[in-house]
């Protein structure tokens, strides 16, 4: 494996989701794999589980790992080729990457998207940019399109949960927020959970459709309610709209989801990436009770970022 940026295959993530379960069971067993060779972990955008998470994983490695947050104390970066760097732009993607690449044996980069300008997003611009010019393999750590790292965690949970001989019914459940969120979560666990062949309906309110190219075979459903009927697994997150692009939308209906909205469905377990804005986004009665697989989710997250970066330096 040469990068980690999005769902491959199915061969692909089950090696991964196995080779994850072989690390949490023994974190340890490759403690060498990664001596004498450094991870540089740029942050464009802040993080709590996946900066810890991948470093914990490389540091079972032997791998050595820097962390630059690079929103903050390196130079203001000009993304753009051909521009007049004569504003507050101070070094031009195309140096810090060559220099990055020069130091590192992998980078890491988290960029999320600006949901102002679609087209730049959708491409996934800026992590393209740092592939192009780094010459080294490069992990996503959150793009403006996907969060791999999440979604393949997510798999590891369900795989640990999933009810034996069956085919989990899984729902995307859109939750209320009050900032406009990134798509990266919602479009990446939709793209795992298909490729993983798992039974996907994605439930939000109108309006609030994610792009058809992660969408494509899962069931879309307006009624929440109906959706939760017999889910195995329910993942909560928020997304801003797609159409008109990063935009917040008027929602009549409340999509808080709590226990009283799975009270019928008594084997439901509830997922999200975290952090989750607690009664807003999903309910203390589910954060804190037996459905919840939030903190398992983040602890797969190591091992996860593990499985990935064994594949890498193989
Ligand atoms: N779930 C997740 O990516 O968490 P952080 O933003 O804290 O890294």
């Amino acid at each position: 494996m040469n990068q980690f940026t999005k769902f491959e295959n199915i061969s692909t993530a089950n090696a991964l989701i196995s080779k994850a379960l072989e690390f949490k069971a023994d974190p340890h067993m490759h403690p060498n794999k990664g001596q004498g060779k450094r991870l540089g972990l740029i942050f464009l955008n802040p993080s709590l589980r996946t900066r810890v998470s991948t470093q914990i994983a490389a540091s079972n490695l032997g791998l050595e790992s820097f962390v630059l947050n690079m929103d903050k104390d390196t130079w203001a970066l000009e993304m753009h080729d051909g521009t007049l760097m004569n504003k507050n732009k101070v070094e031009h993607i195309k140096d810090a990457a060559g220099v990055l690449g020069s130091y590192f044996d992998i980078l890491a980069i988290r960029a999320f998207p600006s949901l102002t300008n679609k087209q730049e997003d959708t491409s996934d611009f800026i992590l393209k940019q740092f592939i192009q010019y780094s010459g080294v393999p490069v992990v996503s750590l959150e793009s403006a399109v996907r969060h791999p790292l999440q979604s393949l965690a997510d798999m590891v949970t369900i795989r640990e949960n999933i009810p034996s001989g069956k085919k989990p019914k899984v729902v995307l459940s859109w939750a209320p927020h009050i900032k406009a969120i990134p798509h990266a979560v919602a479009n990446s666990f939709a793209e795992w959970s298909m490729g993983c062949d798992y039974d996907l309906t994605i439930t939000h309110p109108e309006g609030y459709e994610l792009d058809e190219q992660f969408t494509q075979g899962a069931d879309i459903q307006y009624n929440q309610n109906k959706a939760l009927e017999d889910a195995d697994f329910v993942y909560v997150k928020n997304w801003s709209a797609y159409n008109p692009y990063g935009k917040i939308l008027a929602v009549d209906e409340d999509w808080l989801l709590t226990e009283k909205k799975l009270k019928k469905n008594k084997k439901a377990k509830v997922m999200h990436c975290l952090p989750v804005r607690r009664n807003l986004e999903l309910g203390d009665d589910i954060l804190d009770g037996p459905r919840s697989l939030v903190q398992a989710q983040a602890k797969n997250r190591i091992f996860a970022a593990q499985a990935v970066l064994d594949g890498i330096l193989s």
